[in-house]
């Protein structure tokens, strides 16, 4: 199908404008949802031949799905995460749309769900932003969160890849993830895996975060806010953490966080993190990185930051890493220069305080 074929259909009943403000002035992370959605569905033999159509904006509202749909039973979904920000002029823009519109396909490719056009991914997503435009807050650190999924909607319970689906977006205004700037402390999970090789990890799919959430419940239970999950076959290297990537600064000023094996995900805060440091002179190395060193690095001082990102938790300050038994103290300089660094310029970046010289920003109004 082809693109600027979005129909729309107005919501009724909007959000008043004491409710918005309500929401606005505290919007937490993920608990409110905006006046509209967009759709498109999908039909087709098998994920590579099929055809999208019927784009369209509506009001948001539950689903209606047969409880035999596909995505029930075998998990057949994968999501995004992005952001929109308002500008001090009021204009709005969206923060490497492109890289979650490829990550979407990447993701969907190894779900067996049809691929949605990079075209069709960034109008929705554009459109949305759009009519949703009075959900975006303007307070310090505050964004409108997008969540784009497709699921699997054909009613049929064989094992097999569905023949029709459903691509949303949603929209919900987002503040901090973590509630507080304050160093995250870390739950080791030793029992717990969240991917193995040749399975999902690298793929954004529910799957890889419902597998997660036994071992966060463990390690909330021991004060922690995180998991971090670790390859037991490569000596413990660390993988990632529940929902986001880690990094590492050693008083060289060299940069240290796992390379991109197969089983971790691919995040576009992590890359972007990775060619502000580069251009900052910062040596960047993606590679294993082990527990072992991590606590001989910040026992030794050689490891002097260690900081969590995702789109969600933008540049995050990692604390103690907490295991059974034992813990890995804090690094030396929790929220250190260079991570206070990067998320400065990311965060200016993005809301437009700091000049884009990436190219990265697209703007929507
Ligand atoms: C994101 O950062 O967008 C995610 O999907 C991760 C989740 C922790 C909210």
């Amino acid at each position: 199908m082809s693109t600027q074929s979005f129909t729309f259909t107005e919501n009724s009943s909007p959000a008043s404008s004491e409710r918005l403000s309500q929401v606005l002035a505290a919007p937490g992370f993920g608990e409110y949802t905006t006046d509209y959605v967009a759709k498109i569905d999908w039909a087709g033999e098998d994920p590579q031949h099929g055809e999208w159509s019927n784009a369209r904006i509506e009001p948001y509202g539950p689903l209606a799905l047969d409880p035999a749909t596909a995505v029930f039973h075998y998990g057949q979904e994968v999501f995004e995460g992005l952001k929109a920000y308002r500008h001090m002029d009021g204009s709005v823009w969206l923060f490497r749309p492109d890289a979650n519109a490829r990550r979407l396909r990447r993701s969907a490719r190894r779900l067996a769900l049809p691929e949605l056009p990079e075209e069709l991914f960034l109008e929705a997503v554009e459109s949305l932003v759009r009519q949703d435009s009075r959900w975006i807050p303007d307070g310090e650190g505050t964004s409108l969160y997008l969540r784009p999924f497709i699921i699997a909607t054909e009613k049929f319970l064989g094992v097999r890849p569905s023949r029709e689906a459903l691509f949303e977006v949603i929209a919900s205004p987002a503040a901090n993830y973590f509630g507080s700037p304050e160093p995250v402390d870390i739950w080791w999970s030793r029992d717990y895996a969240r991917a193995g090789v040749g399975g999902t990890g690298a793929a954004k799919c529910g799957g890889n975060y419902a597998a997660s959430l036994v071992p966060q419940l463990e390690g909330e239970a021991h004060g922690c806010k995180q998991v971090m999950f670790t390859d037991e076959n490569r000596d413990h290297a660390v993988e990632e953490l529940g929902g986001m990537n880690v990094f590492f600064v050693l008083s060289d000023g060299s940069i240290v966080t796992p390379a991109l094996t197969g089983t971790i995900l691919e995040g576009v805060t992590r890359m972007s993190i990775i060619e502000l440091a580069r251009d900052r002179g910062h040596a960047v190395e993606e590679r294993t990185i082990t527990v072992g060193e991590w606590r001989d690095g910040v026992a030794s001082g050689e490891i002097t930051e260690v900081f969590a990102c995702g789109t969600a938790a933008v540049v995050a300050p990692m604390g103690r890493l907490v295991y059974e038994g034992g813990e890995i103290p804090a690094a030396s300089q929790t929220n250190g220069e260079v991570t206070t660094w990067l998320r400065t310029q990311l965060t200016g970046i993005q809301t437009g305080r700091v000049e884009d010289r990436f190219g990265w920003m697209t703007q929507v109004i």
